[in-house]
């Protein structure tokens, strides 16, 4: 009989109820050796707790996480609730004694992050941050292509993830667009984990970063007739610079809440003098590639539903939102397990803490308009 993770969610809200909708079709996995149950939720609005109460495995729902936390039968936590309140709750799934699959950004800001790496570590609790990206097939052939070495000498990456739905001054503010819930770092803490992710497992990380960082809404409606400021950052542009086969290397983040058009485009691109790819959620079939010989082209392949872990969905199939959200998933409970191989794996709490890194070097270089050295 295969082991199974019996999981407890707190915040319920859009992240919530799409971990559950990934654990609700977790049979389309193929022979995967770990079964899921989600047992226990957790949120402060009745509204959402109804609706996990339609889903039959659920025993435990209720509006304060200790009681969650008390439970014996939760074996692992996801957490999905405002930045503000990242470091007390996730500390508190520790001192329970249950791993922990962590939201970005992993506290608030870099101080935070550090005290839960440290407090993971103490504990020997397994814990990973999220981000799903990775996991889609492009993503995955751009991994494999760059680990080939057929990029040639390194020129550029730009790792972007473009939102536009701010661009409608009308839209009410919300925690997201606050320092004091989101963080200081703003957009870098919603989308910024997205970004760097890859270049960070592959090795690549900023030994400088110039950023430009933008505000272009200060207020917006409150939702009750009134105005509120909206005071975090929308738009961050880091400059950085990475050592990739000895050489420096150029690398652009681009973390956008104001990207006319984008609904939730993430995209990779990295050029070589032998090659080069570029893959963009805005066209999840596509997959571009550079090639050089005497004539130079860029090739496009029609993708597939090569994931990291098969599933029962037809190989011509196109891949979403929800497909790279349940490998991620899949991948957290392959680790847990001792099984992952040579397969992705989720953020690590060290990953999430380099990306705080980044991005307090990226409010210092905005601030003092020069080059700043993470760490
Ligand atoms: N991985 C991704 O692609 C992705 C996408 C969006 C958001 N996120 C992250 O997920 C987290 C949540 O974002 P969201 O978009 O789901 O937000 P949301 O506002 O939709 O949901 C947050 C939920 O937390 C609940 N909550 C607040 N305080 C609580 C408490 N003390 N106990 C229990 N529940 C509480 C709220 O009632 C709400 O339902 C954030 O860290 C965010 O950055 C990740």
């Amino acid at each position: 009989m295969k082991p199974t993770l019996r999981v407890g969610i707190i915040g319920g809200g859009l992240m919530g109820r799409e971990a559950a909708s990934a654990f609700a079709r977790w049979f389309v996995l193929n022979d995967f050796p770990v079964t899921v149950e989600l047992v226990a939720v957790c949120d402060l609005q009745p509204a959402l707790l109804d609706w996990f109460r339609q889903i039959p495995t659920v025993r435990l729902v209720t509006q304060d996480h200790r009681q969650l936390l008390a439970s014996p039968d939760v074996d692992v936590v996801y957490v999905a609730v405002p930045h503000h309140l990242h470091e007390a709750i996730y500390l508190d799934v520790l001192t329970a004694g249950k791993d922990l699959l962590a939201e970005k950004p992993f506290g608030i800001d870099l101080a935070s992050a550090r005290r839960i790496r440290d407090a993971a570590a103490k504990s020997g609790r397994f814990v990973r941050c999220s981000s799903e990206f990775p996991f889609l097939p492009g993503v995955q052939r751009i991994v494999e292509w760059v680990r080939s070495g057929a990029m040639g000498k390194p020129l550029e990456v730009r790792s972007c993830f473009w939102h536009a739905s701010d661009l409608d001054p009308s839209k009410p503010v919300n925690w997201k667009r606050q320092v004091r819930t989101c963080g200081a770092i703003g957009v870098m803490g919603d989308l910024g984990m997205h970004v760097v992710h890859v270049p960070f497992r592959l090795g690549w990380y900023p030994t400088r970063v110039y950023a430009q960082l933008q505000k272009v809404y200060h207020q917006r409606p409150d939702g009750k007739g009134g105005t509120a400021a909206c005071d975090t950052w929308d738009n961050a542009m880091l400059h950085t610079e990475v050592v990739i086969e000895g050489m420096e290397t150029p690398m652009r983040l681009e973390m956008k809440r104001l990207a006319p058009g984008a609904t939730n485009t993430w995209s990779l691109e990295i050029l070589g003098t032998d090659g080069g790819m570029r893959y963009s959620t805005a066209e999840p079939k596509t997959l571009w590639k550079f090639d050089r010989a005497k004539d130079q082209w860029w090739s496009r392949t029609d993708l597939g539903f090569q994931t990291p872990f098969p599933t029962i969905t037809g190989g011509i199939f196109e891949p979403g939102f929800p497909d790279c959200f349940l490998q991620m998933w899949a991948a957290f409970a392959a680790e847990r397990a001792g099984l992952l191989g040579s397969r992705f794996g989720c953020v690590t709490p060290e990953e999430a803490v380099r990306s705080h890194e980044v991005f307090e070097a990226a409010l210092a270089s905005h601030e003092r308009r020069a080059a700043v050295v993470p760490g």
